[in-house]
Parts: C-alpha cells; structure tokens; sequence
C-alpha cells in the first residue's frame, strides 16, 4: 500500500458517460439476464449473484465507508474484515467492485491498489506494486528474451527465384513501370531481401522522396474470434454484458489496463496523431507507475517503430524489437493484444535480418494458440524466409495432417519439395492440387513458377507450357516465355540483343578489347588451389560440373575477390551501369562438359545479361526461347535472361565466359537507384 501519490487523475480512468453524474448504478455491467428467463448453465452463477445483489451491495456500502474512512491505507480494517471484503470481491468481481468503487466516487486507481493488495494472489504481477523496490522485483518477469542472434543475413543471388527465392516467398513482384508506386508487398519484400547492416542505413536510402518504401510497416492481424482477455477474474463476470465489454480496446486490454484505460487511451491518441515523443513520455509515465502494463508496453513498443521508420534508426528499431519481446513474458495479457505484438515482433525481426529469431517468435505465439491455423500457416513461412526449411516442411506437413485441404500448405510445401528437395514428382501434385484450391496466398507466382519448372523436370512440357499462359493471364508473369518475377512492367522485353539495342558499344568494346587480360585472370583463379568458384547451387542443373566466380553483386563490388582479379574489376569499374546494377552480378563461368541447365527465367526483366567468351571449345550452346546461339572467344552475346533460356555443353573441355549484367537501357538513373536489389 505505502504512499498515496495518485497516478492518475480521479476522472481520467472512468467511462465518458459517467464523468458527468450520470447513473452509474443502473448501469453497473451486472444486470444482464431479463427477468424471468430461465438462466442457460453458463449465466447461472451470474443470476445467483444479481438474486443477493442488494444484500450485498449493502454490505459492500458498508466496506467501503469503513475503510475509506478511515483512509486508504487499511490500517485499522481488521483481518476479518479484509477477508469478509475479499470474499465479496470474488463473489462479485473486480467490475462490480469498480462500479461500486466509482459510484462511490472513490478513486478508482486507488481502490483498485488496495483490493489488488487484499487479493495479490489472484492479480496480475505487479499490478499492486506501489513501492518502486517491488515494482523492479516485479517487472523482472520482463527482461527481454533477447537473446537475438544475428543471421548472416546474407542473400544469395538469385537465378530463378529458387533457392534464393525461399527468402522471398510471400513477397510479391509486380513493380510499375516507374518504380515509384510499388505494392506494399513490395516494400515488405524491401525487408526480407535487404541484408542486415543497410536496413536503416541512411547511405543506401533512396533519392527521391515518393520513391521511399516504409521501413517497416503493419502487419494485419487476424484474430480467431471470442478472444477475450484472459484474467480469471474476468471469466468470473464473462457472460454478462458489462461496460468493460463496449469499451473499443476491451480485447487488448486486461483489467489492470482497464482501470488506467484513460492514459493509455490518451497516449495512443498521440501515438496516432503522429506526436511521437509526447506519446513516449506518456507511455513511460505509465510503466513507471504500472510496470506491468501490457498496453504501455506495446504502446511504446509502437512508438518507437514509428521513431525508427521515420528516422529510419535501426538502434530505435532494435529498442522497439527488445520492447515488444518483453511483452511476451508478461503475464496476463489479453490474446488478440497478445498475437498483435508477437506477430509485429516477428515481422520486425524478419526486416532487421533476424529471420531465425522472427521464426521463434512465431513458434512462441503457435504453442500458446496451438489451435490458430493461421499462426501455422505464418510459423512456417517465417521457417521459409529464416532459411529453416526442415522445419516449414514439418510445420506444413502438420497442417495438411489435420486439414488435407489447406491450400495454403499444399503450395508452399510442395514448393519445398521442388526447390530444396529436388523432388518434381513429389512436388507437382502438391502444388497443382494448391493452385486448384485458390486459396488465399495460392495465386502466386512462384507457385505457379515452380509447379511449371517441376512439370518441365518430368518432360510434361505441354501441361508446363499451358500453366504459363495461364499464369501470363493471371499477370503473374509478363508472358509465358518471360517468368520473371521482380518485373518494370513497361521495359522492352525481347529475348536476344544486340550491342547497338543497349547503347552499350563503349563498355562492350572496352572488355572485348581486354579479353585475353580478362581471360588470363579468370584461369588464374580457377588453376589456384585457393580459387573462389563456387559450384551453382540454386538447382539449376540437371548433370555437369558448372562453377561461378562472382566479382559484383548487387552493385557491390566484392574487395576481396576483385583482390584476386584486379584488371577484370579495374575494367568493370569504368562501366557504371555494369557496376551499379543491383540487380545483377559479374561474375566469370565456367562449364565442364556433360552440363544441361535446365529451362529456367532469371529473377528480374530490369538488366541485360552479356556474356563475353573467354575459353570456347566445340559443344557448348544456349537456348533463349527459340533460338540457340553459342560463344565466340573476345565475343560478347547479349541476352535478356528473364525469358526461359537453357544450356547444354556436348563438347569435350571446359568454356569459361565472363557474364556480365547492365540495367535495362530503358530505366530511367531514378529507378536505378530506388529499385530494390537482387
Ligand atoms: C545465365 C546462364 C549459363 C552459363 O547466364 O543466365 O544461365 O552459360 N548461364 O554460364
Ligand atoms: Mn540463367
């Protein structure tokens, strides 16, 4: 008990109607049942208390008076009465007692400290905390779980939206034709793709103001129904219509919150209205008098992910991250607040990179809503971004256990099967069974690009092609041939091109002038013992050894490879639409003979891909759509790799090329800027 400093103003916590002097009585949340009509088995117990209601509420006059009396301290109420109060308290519930309380015009906040003392046992922890030694002692169930670990964030380059892809399913591809307009998928998939250390970083933000992408943005929150705030207190008085009930953010709120609706509601009315350091400071006022507070929390939680998106801070970010992660170890609080929070935890973890810790978040929330299918369904996308595979699977398979005809864990389970098991056979029925089911989050275009790949696997070229069209119809694609799926609507789109369609001459010219330069460096590093190729490893291939050395990525030059290389980079450096293009690489290739690549479509219509031949033997040879074309030695061929293209190398020695991606001719310096990186 100890001081009694108010908290909060004697009006603030009441309902608008009663600050007037209205009845409050007559409205006191406890008369529900109509006279005469036989209680159902769940509001009898409720019918019992309204049967003695005057007899109580007598005696429930006479506690009052005589304990505010002589004061709230409680000092001289004797054990016997305390328990004779709280007796009644559990008999007609913390409401009843409120209403009581306020017709009273007892303080409202103070009263509800004392009864919190008199009945701890039963009471939110430290919601009775008064003196601040306690209230730390209490909040300590809060210390953040933030035991983030950091992924290594890294995204690898994406040549058909397969195993890169796995980190951006659930994201969606359309772009217009500016750059400047995309879909808030889009932006969300700013986030899945971004690696860690630029999610805030004002270096890489974008120049023009209408082309910026929220930083962070809401995620919607579906609720199951009927959740309520779980207190046991409040099941005490659950089937009687109360004002706790037609309160707007009753779902979000517990009854401690209740009693302080009023601040919190003010602080979320600046939180809304945008004053963003007034709401801070209010929410902090709060938590320092009600460390408990779960709307506090996330109300703060909220304000500074507002702070962090408009100061694009990932410091405010992660302070917002370590807010809301307290809140899940707070006791009582209301489910739909519950699943807001944790759900917009993990979506803020998987923005700042930590797709792992995002996923924990959503297996959390999963075990205490075991029956929310759509927590599920989230868990296991949340597995597929963080790159757990294993686990979506487990996580999918379970769904389709208990409901054979989810159409959401159909596709993105058999999109497992197609990308990071190689099982077409296994895959096909899974994901056309999905697509069929339209379900929500089925029409996809990675469904529909993986089922196509998959049937093209099993040699069921027509079915494949049909499921194009189909998908080109759809505008999931921009045509059955062009599957790209990170698309500037308006580009020109043609399979093969020429040096003079790009523009290009000076740069092509430049490295075909240097090619044997390039050439020597390029063997260098594949004879070096310590060479860095990289066999490809996005499920390419269906036989041979092909490798990759990748000196550019995401216009970024890699320091430690160029190093290794330092004429190719030195040439590549003086071609800035090559050096620049986020989404593309340069990188030197190298393939043995007996390869076949599979028909595939690159991510994105947004570059040309060049490729200059370096070592070319009799045998190898590319297929872009329906022409099949093959590499000179000093020659570049141009192509645009967002159409289906396929390799075979039927010769007899290894044919190393430099490939080399510029922007699209046609995008304008603004979009190349703003266009997120692949
Ligand atoms: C490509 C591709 C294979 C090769 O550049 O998109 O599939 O020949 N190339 O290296
Ligand atoms: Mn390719």
């Amino acid at each position: 008990m100890g001081s009694k400093k108010k908290h909060t103003p004697k009006s603030a916590d009441k309902p608008k109607g009663q600050q007037n002097g209205q009845s409050r009585h007559s409205d006191n949340g406890l008369k529900t049942e109509k006279k005469g009509s036989p209680p159902t088995s769940a509001q009898s117990k409720g019918q019992q208390r309204d049967k003695s209601s005057s007899c109580s509420k007598i005696w429930l006059l006479v506690a009052f008076l005589s304990v505010m009396t002589v004061g709230i301290a409680v000092v001289v109420v004797s054990p016997s009465a305390q328990s004779a109060f709280v007796t009644t308290y559990k008999t007609y519930g913390h409401e009843y007692m409120l209403q009581a309380a306020e017709y009273l015009s007892l303080d409202v906040s103070e009263f509800d400290k004392w009864i919190m003392g008199l009945t701890s046992g039963d009471q939110p922890q430290g919601a009775n905390s008064e003196d601040p030694s306690t209230q730390t002692q209490k909040a300590s169930p809060t210390e953040p779980r933030h035991d983030v670990q950091k992924d290594d964030g890294q995204i690898k380059n994406v040549e058909n939206g397969s195993s890169g892809s796995t980190q951006h399913i659930q994201t969606k591809s359309v772009e217009t034709s500016s750059g400047t307009q995309q879909e808030s998928s889009v932006q969300k998939d700013v986030g899945i793709r971004q690696s860690n250390s630029e999610r805030h970083d004002k270096a890489n933000s974008v120049v023009d103001a209408s082309s910026e992408k929220p930083i962070v943005q809401d995620i919607k929150v579906t609720t199951s129904g009927g959740d309520k705030a779980t207190d046991s207190l409040e099941k005490d008085v659950k089937p009687l219509k109360t004002p706790r009930d037609s309160y707007a953010k009753s779902s979000i709120t517990n009854n401690d919150d209740y009693i302080i609706r009023k601040s919190l509601d003010d602080a979320d009315s600046l939180l809304e209205r945008g004053v963003l350091d007034e709401a801070l400071k209010k929410y902090d006022t709060i938590i320092a008098t009600h460390p408990a507070s779960p709307r506090a929390h996330s109300g703060k939680a909220d304000t500074l992910d507002k702070m962090a998106e408009k100061q694009r801070s990932n410091e405010l970010l992660e302070q917002s991250i370590n807010m809301y992660s307290q809140l899940l170890n707070f006791a009582h609080v209301p489910d739909d607040l519950m699943k807001t929070t944790a759900r917009r935890l993990a979506d803020r973890q998987q923005f700042r990179g930590w797709g792992q810790q995002s996923a924990k978040t959503m297996k959390f929330l999963v075990d205490r809503f075991p029956d929310d299918i759509a927590l599920q369904r989230e868990l296991g996308v949340s597995y597929l971004m963080a790159g757990q595979n294993a686990e979506a699977k487990q996580v999918f398979s379970k769904i389709l256990e208990r409901y054979q005809t989810d159409g959401f864990a159909m596709v993105h389970l058999g999109f497992i099967y197609q990308t990071s098991d190689n099982d077409p056979a296994t895959a096909i029925p899974l994901l056309q069974a999905g697509i069929e089911s339209d379900a929500p989050g089925t029409q996809d275009g990675r469904f529909y690009f993986h089922l196509g790949s998959a049937l093209q696997r099993q040699g069921r070229m027509a079915e494949a092609h049909k499921l194009y069209e189909r998908g080109a119809n759809k505008g999931l694609f921009l045509s059955a041939d062009q599957r790209s799926l990170y698309n500037v609507n308006t580009l020109t789109g043609r399979p093969w091109w020429t040096v003079e369609q790009t523009g290009y001459q000076r740069y092509i010219k430049l490295l075909e002038d240097n090619w044997q330069v390039i050439r020597e460096e390029g063997l260098s590093q594949l004879n070096s013992e310590t060479g860095d190729f990289r066999p490809e490893d996005e499920n390419l291939r269906e036989t041979g050894e092909w490798k990759q050395l990748t000196l550019y990525a995401q216009g970024r030059k890699r320091s430690k490879i160029c190093a290794k290389v330092p004429k190719t980079c030195g040439l590549i450096d003086q071609i800035e639409p090559a050096n620049s293009c986020r989404r593309g690489q340069v990188k030197f290739s190298v393939m043995h003979p007996g390869v076949h690549v599979w028909p595939h479509c690159g991510p994105t219509n947004c570059r040309i891909r060049a490729h200059l031949g370096l070592v070319v033997p009799e045998g190898p040879r590319i297929r872009v759509i329906n022409e099949t074309r093959t590499w000179q030695e000093g020659k570049f061929i141009l192509f645009d790799d967002s159409f289906e293209h396929e390799v075979w190398h039927d010769g007899k020695s290894v044919r190393m090329v430099l490939i080399v991606d510029f922007w699209h001719p046609e995008l304008t310096e603004l979009q190349r800027q703003s266009l997120t990186p692949i």
